[in-house]
């Protein structure tokens, strides 16, 4: 059977980009195949950075409940610090990078700044690659922004295999064929991310139709109003990603001729992909013990499928008896 693996980070209220780079693709595989996925929320991810305790406990609450209400229900979801084995395979993969790999990272060095930055930060794609290489999985659905981290996880599955034996399956990287990359409504040259303070132009999965409406409302087009202004190109970045959501969403840009029409079909196709994720969502948000129990159960299921793989990979480094 097919495996698919992916996790959210809870560092900030999910977007628009999660959901059409990460949660669609992670959906459509879990109704293909729901035994072999396994979706996580990245807590221990989001102390890389410094945090607020209190914070990072809602956050990951309102994320595990965001992708069982985007359709992961019939995965095993689970929360990343409840499986032991990911920590502990990330201390035998930091023996397995170098610090030229991790220093080369985009993240860590956009990230980065003095030296009071946290060593998490430098290590975290040790930690993700844990993450993955765990499940043995064939496929790892992201966006884009995750290419580098998931490349790094297969030449550090490929060393270690080479270095101490056969344990872990080199995963392929899956990007949608659109939304891979949605930039911010307001600034088409930066990512829309979840953790920007800034939301102005950031869809937020939880914003009601009238934000929505509002912030597609203002985000940059293009000076050119000319009869094929309506197009993807690379000197029209806020266009081009009006388009890329329009597609994403299932919407067609067929007959639209002016911005205005655009942005209207943009505010139409992604409100009707969140209504009915908002609606699970507050069902769902209304029963913890429920999502509880679901996390519990994906948490033990991760256990059992994890240990045998990092019992492996000990042994196979020369830990524990022979
Ligand atoms: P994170 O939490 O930043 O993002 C979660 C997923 O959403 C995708 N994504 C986007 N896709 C399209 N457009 C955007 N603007 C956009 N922003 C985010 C990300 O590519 C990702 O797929 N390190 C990871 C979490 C992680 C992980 C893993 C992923 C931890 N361990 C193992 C896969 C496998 C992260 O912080 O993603």
């Amino acid at each position: 059977m097919q495996r698919t693996l992916s996790l959210l980070t809870p560092s900030g209220h999910l977007t628009l980009g999660n959901l059409l780079g990460a949660l669609r693709p992670m959906a459509a595989a879990a109704t293909a195949a729901p035994a072999g996925c396994f979706y996580g929320v990245a807590d221990l991810h989001a102390m890389t950075t410094p945090h607020d305790p209190g914070r990072l406990r809602a956050l990951t609450a309102e994320t595990a409940t965001l992708m069982l209400a985007a359709g992961l229900d019939d995965a095993t979801v689970f929360v990343q610090s409840r499986v032991p084995a990911h920590a502990q395979l990330a201390y035998l993969l930091e023996c397995t990078a170098t610090t030229g790999e991790l220093g080369r990272m985009i993240q860590f060095k956009q990230k980065a700044g003095d030296e009071s930055t946290r060593a998490a930060l430098f290590t975290y794609p040790a930690l993700m690659a844990a993450d993955i290489l765990l499940y043995r999985p064939d496929q790892v659905p992201v966006g884009a922004d995750q290419r580098q981290h998931v490349e790094l996880t297969r030449d550090l599955a490929l060393r270690f295999n080479r270095l101490y034996g056969p344990v872990f399956t080199v995963p392929e990287l899956v990007l949608p064929t659109a939304g891979a990359r949605v930039m911010r409504l307001d600034d088409p040259a930066r990512k829309m991310g979840k953790s920007d303070a800034d939301e102005a132009g950031v869809v937020l999965l939880l914003d009601p139709p009238d934000v929505v409406r509002r912030k597609v409302a203002r985000a940059v087009t293009d000076s050119d109003t000319g009869p094929d202004a309506v197009r993807a190109a690379p000197d029209k970045p806020g266009v081009s990603n009006l388009l890329d959501v329009l597609a994403a969403c299932g919407g067609s840009p067929e007959g639209l001729t002016t911005y205005g029409a655009l942005k209207r079909a943009v505010t139409d196709a992604v409100v009707a992909e969140l209504e009915p994720l908002q609606k699970r969502y507050a069902e769902l948000a209304a029963d913890p013990g429920h999502v509880a129990s679901v996390l519990e159960a994906g948490a033990a299921r991760c256990r059992e499928v994890a240990g045998p793989v990092l019992a492996e990979a000990q042994s196979v480094m020369g830990l524990g008896p022979s």
